[in-house]
């Protein structure tokens, strides 16, 4: 785990001590709220539908115990004893009080985590595969690389005011588990004759005009990336839209200039500006790797695994669902779920966090994972821990054997807290967990990721979703829209719309209706929904979905 350096300290230490000197200003009434905006924005403080919103980075969403220990103590002396994770590997709070921010702020800067660029039109937090470090088929732990990434981009002078928010993702994996395909860039590191380096996507995006990446580099040296980075970065400032909000994303720019076009622009800044970059940042990472050393990982007994899998099917069920392949002989990566059927997604009580940083300390070499899914992982466990560490996860109500499955749904807060929303996401992602739960449907369905956002900005990924819910106001009544066959991995693609939406009261039948219609359209359990849905179209699916206009079709064709 990266360390700070003195100059990291003092540098959040001068940043907290000026903007606590703004709240003063805003409070005692010299500052207006539209004055204060920018201000606050600087520093991760939105203004939501009820209260402040106050969203902090986890880098590449990585936390130790103590920072988690953190996260719950800040959760329940300034919120209401609960923060939520969301999809871009931050942690939201929805209810500070403007006057405890800086306090919170100075709170998280004494476990070394900050609010910085986690809103505006900057680089924002670079987010990476939840795996990294730990997964059986990793090239290399991408963690180094998005560091050096943070701190290339963090008040990088350039980079402060870019057309629109700018997102970058790492994986290391041939497996993308960090949807890099939809990212303003996204990165993967790859090796050409011995040598790794990263191939290089630019211009995914969800939102109004959702987008696959398309490929700029197939390979550029670790020498290279940070000047290309920044070329790219560059070209995008100038470039970029910014007389529409609607087509300020880099999406657009690659769009309406084409892949071949930026391509040459950014190979000709890069002419320009690579002799600036000496070598400095290439010692950089070497320190930085060094932080990220793999523990030293233990040999133990299987015993006590093999017992609990073989005599309890409770724990088999967690362990089937919850574990995955380690690089490391004995051990398993754990997922966490915070997808309790009928939770809310992605929400974590004060005390859960402490029971996860303790089952950290005791059984996973100090660290978890925060994923995109919305869910906590604990990257190094020995599997002979897995028994005591399953039977206390059990206890604080976070054992759910749901990790991948219908339950384990992305949602956005939606209109339970944004100010942007136009319907709700958290009561239907609920009730449709609550409803296959007592349907004991979930495992014969197998893996199925629904993702539902509150509106048309996509932060719940629904155009990647296999299923993916659009909550939209149709004349003050809130209306879902269906897409099929989204998918966020190395075969990204974006759902395609069903048909017309679904109110509320229809959309938990209509889901079900769905998944019951792919249940017979399989080929055999083996075939999961979005295997079927590739190799059968949207038809028979639609078919599911809108039985009425099917036997109306059919009536009309005899
Ligand atoms: C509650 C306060 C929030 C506000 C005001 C907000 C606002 C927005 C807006 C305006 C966009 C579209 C940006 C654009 O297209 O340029 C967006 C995108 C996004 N947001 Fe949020 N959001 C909020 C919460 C969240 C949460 C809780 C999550 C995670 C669950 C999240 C994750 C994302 C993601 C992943 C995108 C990316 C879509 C893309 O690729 O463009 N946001 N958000
Ligand atoms: S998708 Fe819309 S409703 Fe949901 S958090 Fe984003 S901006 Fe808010």
């Amino acid at each position: 785990m990266y360390s700070y350096t003195e100059f990291d300290d003092k540098f959040l230490a001068e940043r907290n001590a000026q903007f606590r000197a703004q709240v003063e200003r805003r409070i005692d009434g010299s500052l207006t709220e539209d004055e204060f905006k920018p201000l606050r924005l600087m520093n991760g403080l939105y203004l939501q539908l009820h209260a402040y919103m106050l969203r902090v980075a986890i880098p590449y969403g990585t936390l130790n115990s103590a920072q988690m220990d953190q996260l719950a103590y800040i959760a329940e002396r300034w919120d209401k004893g609960y923060g939520h994770f969301t999809t871009r590997q931050n942690i939201q709070y929805n209810w500070p009080e403007l006057r405890d921010v800086p306090d919170m702020l100075d709170a998280l800067a004494e476990v070394k985590l900050h609010a910085i660029q986690t809103s505006g039109n900057t680089i924002r937090n670079v987010t990476a595969d939840h795996f990294a470090g730990a997964a059986a088929d990793e090239v290399a732990d991408p963690r180094p690389v998005a560091e050096l990434i943070r701190q290339w981009s963090t008040d990088h002078p350039e980079f402060q005011f870019l057309p629109r928010k700018f997102k970058v993702a790492v994986t290391g994996a041939a497996a993308d588990r960090a949807v890099i395909k939809a990212h303003d860039i996204g990165l993967r590191i790859v090796e050409r004759d011995g040598q790794q380096g990263f191939e290089v996507i630019v211009g995914g995006g969800l939102g109004r005009t959702p987008m696959i990446g398309k490929v700029l580099y197939d390979f550029v040296s670790a020498d290279d990336l940070l000047p290309t980075l920044e070329a790219i970065v560059s070209v995008y400032n100038v470039l970029g839209r910014r007389d529409n909000k609607y087509k300020a994303r880099i999406k657009i720019t690659v769009h309406e200039n084409g892949i071949e076009d930026i391509r040459a622009r950014v190979d000709a800044q890069y002419a320009l500006i690579r002799s600036q970059f000496t070598g400095v940042d290439q010692q950089m990472l070497s320190r930085i790797e060094a932080d990220f050393a793999a523990p030293e990982f233990k040999t133990a007994s299987l015993a006590a695994y093999e017992s609990a899998y073989t005599n309890d099917p409770v724990f088999r069920a967690w362990a089937d669902t919850n574990l995955a392949e380690h690089r490391a002989p004995g051990y398993a990566i754990v997922s966490i779920s915070l997808k309790a059927h009928g939770a809310t997604p992605g929400d974590a009580t004060a005390d859960q966090m402490r029971v996860m940083a303790d089952l950290a300390r005791r059984f996973g070499h100090d660290e978890l994972r925060i994923s995109h899914e919305q869910n906590v992982i604990l990257p190094h466990v020995h599997r002979s821990d897995l028994p005591e560490l399953h039977a206390a996860l059990k206890e604080a109500k976070l054992a759910t054997a749901n990790i991948g499955l219908i339950s384990d749904i992305i949602a956005c807060p939606g209109m339970d807290y944004c100010a942007l929303a136009t319907a709700r996401s958290i009561p239907i992602a609920q009730e449709i967990a609550t409803r296959f739960d007592e349907l004991k449907l979930e495992h014969d369905v197998g893996p199925l990721k629904i993702k539902i956002s509150g509106c048309i900005n996509a932060c719940g990924h629904h155009h990647v979703g296999h299923i993916g819910i659009l909550g939209l106001d149709r004349a003050g009544v809130e209306n879902y829209q269906i897409t099929l066959g989204g998918d966020g991995t190395e075969n990204a693609s974006i759902g395609e719309r069903a048909g017309p939406g679904f109110s509320a009261e229809e959309i938990i039948p209509a889901i079900e209706r769905l998944v019951l219609g792919y249940l017979d359209l399989r080929n055999d359990p083996s075939e999961t929904f979005l295997q079927a849905y590739r190799r059968l179209g949207l038809a028979p699916f639609k078919a599911a979905l809108y039985p009425e206009t099917a036997s109306k079709d059919q009536a009309n064709a005899a």
